[in-house]
């Protein structure tokens, strides 16, 4: 980790990077006319250190900023392989304006460079922190990421061209080359490029390999031709690379680039195969098949528990679920509905996007809402679905609550309250919601696709629905209903649900494999 600390000769003084806000220095770097002229001067680090160097590069990360589970796994992965201490871990992100202040202040500013992409030269500051073993780089540049939010602004491509560029021009200044370079979802797609093209003939480069995983192939990060060089700065030579359909398609780009990629469960790796499920790229899937792998995700089994977790109302354990019903109790009390012990609460916490399989839920719950259950929901999304989960929330005030926001304490309330957590998703690279609420002892039910399909199976730990269709999940909700009434049957099922496995060790173990795989 040494090298985290390092700074060059020519960059700001020692004393201004230990007592100044993060955001103080990054105008004062700004102003100072100190280039990185250090840069390219020092020797490799060297690689027989006994630890592989392994860089993730990705637009989220948690506990820093978060929009969705991309974020989770970047944290919690690159903490489960630090710990096994065969990696040195790094992680690269942008340093958005949205950065919790709590950490914010607590980064240490390194030095500044500048990174050229086509006919622009880029001011890049580079800030540090250090987690469980993890070190975090913060790429700073406030024209690009001095903005709420992490994306959906016109000029992504531009902004997420200039974060991949960085992550390539920064190694030098930090003397820091990794051995996989680990890239995730498009927006990290140009680093993967960007090394197999620019970069690979540069002798510190060439023994880089990159790997690249697609969280969610639905977002690929798609652009007009005509932006290859001017935008992309990639050269004419190399748009067979990158063009997919007459467009430029960085996740097919990457694709092609790296040494392996994969998905974020396996059952997912087969699907993207599949014209269903691939939103055009199955061709490419195909044909690159040979270096396709699939490994469910994890959760942070210590962060997400029912023993520990102070966001709770009360903490249980797997051998008494007596204080989950003061978790039902209170949420009912907050959500301000009946507090009814035994009728069972059902609950969602989603993005409110279609793919989630709100079209099923739409289409049957009234009818479900005949029956004596509670249904809440947590998330925000579409507007037509925002205003028909609070229309019905308005029309039913006795047995549903919508709560249209994302709001990580009154989740874990859900979660821990709820007694049956509903995910119908049509399509779902992994799902992490899943497997938190079975670590709640709220049974999930599922349908069975991607990881869905690899984390929950009937019976066992849930229940599972095969075919997209509403009354089919309106069955498997009913029979779940039955069951809840059979108490001791139900306190067994929850048993299973909240000891199943949902730990990093089993799939920290196969990146591991892979990365080895990738390194012979
Ligand atoms: C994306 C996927 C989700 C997955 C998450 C983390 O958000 O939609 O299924 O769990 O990435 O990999």
């Amino acid at each position: 980790m040494a090298t985290a600390k390092t700074t060059t000769k020519t960059e700001t003084p020692k004393k201004e990077t230990s007592k100044k806000s993060a955001e103080a220095i990054t105008q004062s770097a700004k102003t100072s006319k100190t280039k990185a002229a250090a840069i390219s001067k020092k020797p490799i680090e060297n690689r027989s250190e006994g630890k592989k160097k392994i860089l993730f590069v990705a637009s989220e990360c948690t506990p820093f900023i978060q929009t969705g589970g991309l974020a989770e796994v970047i944290g919690s992965l690159s903490k489960a392989l630090a710990v096994t201490w065969r990696y040195d871990v790094r992680v690269v992100v942008p340093m958005y304006s949205d950065i919790k202040r709590e950490y914010r202040d607590k980064f240490t500013y390194l030095g500044n460079l500048y990174v050229h992409l086509a006919w622009r030269n880029q001011y890049c500051g580079i800030f540090t922190y250090e987690e469980n073993g993890v070190t975090f780089y913060f790429i700073d540049n406030e024209f690009y990421f001095k903005r709420p939010g992490c994306y959906g602004y016109f000029d992504d491509g531009e902004r997420f061209a200039f974060f991949s560029r960085s992550v390539l021009e920064i190694m030098p200044f930090l003397n820091f080359y990794p051995d996989v370079m680990h890239c995730h979802d498009w927006q990290a797609a140009l680093a993967a490029i960007y090394l197999k093209t620019n970069y690979c003939f540069r002798e510190e480069y060439q023994f880089i390999r990159a790997l690249f995983t697609i969280h969610n192939i639905e977002y690929q990060g798609q652009y007009s031709l005509d932006l290859l060089g001017d935008l992309f700065d990639i050269y004419g030579t190399y748009q067979y690379l990158v063009e997919y359909r007459n467009c430029i398609n960085l996740m097919k780009g990457a694709i092609e680039c790296c040494e392996a990629f994969s998905t974020v469960s396996p059952r997912y790796a087969q699907e993207i195969k599949d014209p269903y499920f691939a939103h055009g790229l199955d061709p490419i899937i195909r044909k690159n098949e040979f270096k396709l792998r699939g490994i469910l995700n994890g959760i942070d089994d210590v962060g997400y528990n029912c023993e520990l977790d102070k966001h709770l109302f009360a903490n249980f354990t797997p051998n008494d679920f007596s204080n989950k019903k003061i978790c039902k109790q209170e949420l009912q009390k907050i959500l301000g509905l009946p507090q009814k012990p035994d009728t069972p609460i059902i609950s969602m916490i989603t993005r409110l996007v279609s793919h989630k399989g709100l079209d099923l839920v739409t289409n049957v719950i009234e009818e479900l809402l005949q029956d004596d259950v509670q249904v809440v929901i947590l998330g925000t999304g579409d507007a037509h679905f925002e205003g028909f989960f609070s229309d019905l929330a308005y029309r039913y005030p006795d047995k549903m609550s919508t709560n249209i926001a994302f709001n990580g304490d009154l989740s874990r309330k859900i979660y821990s309250g709820s007694d049956i957590f509903l995910m119908p998703s049509k399509s779902e690279p992994c799902g992490l919601s899943q497997m938190i609420a079975c670590r709640y002892a709220t049974v999930p039910i599922v349908r069975e696709t991607g990881g869905l399909y690899d984390s929950i199976k009937p019976l066992e730990n849930g229940y599972t629905f095969a075919n997209y269709n509403a009354h089919d999940m309106l069955y498997v909700i009913r029979q779940a209903i039955k069951d809840y009434k059979k108490k001791s049957e139900w306190e067994k099922l929850m048993y299973r649900a909240v000891t199943a496995d949902f730990s990093w060790g089993h799939s920290a173990t196969e990146y591991e494999a892979l990365y080895s795989d990738m390194l012979k």
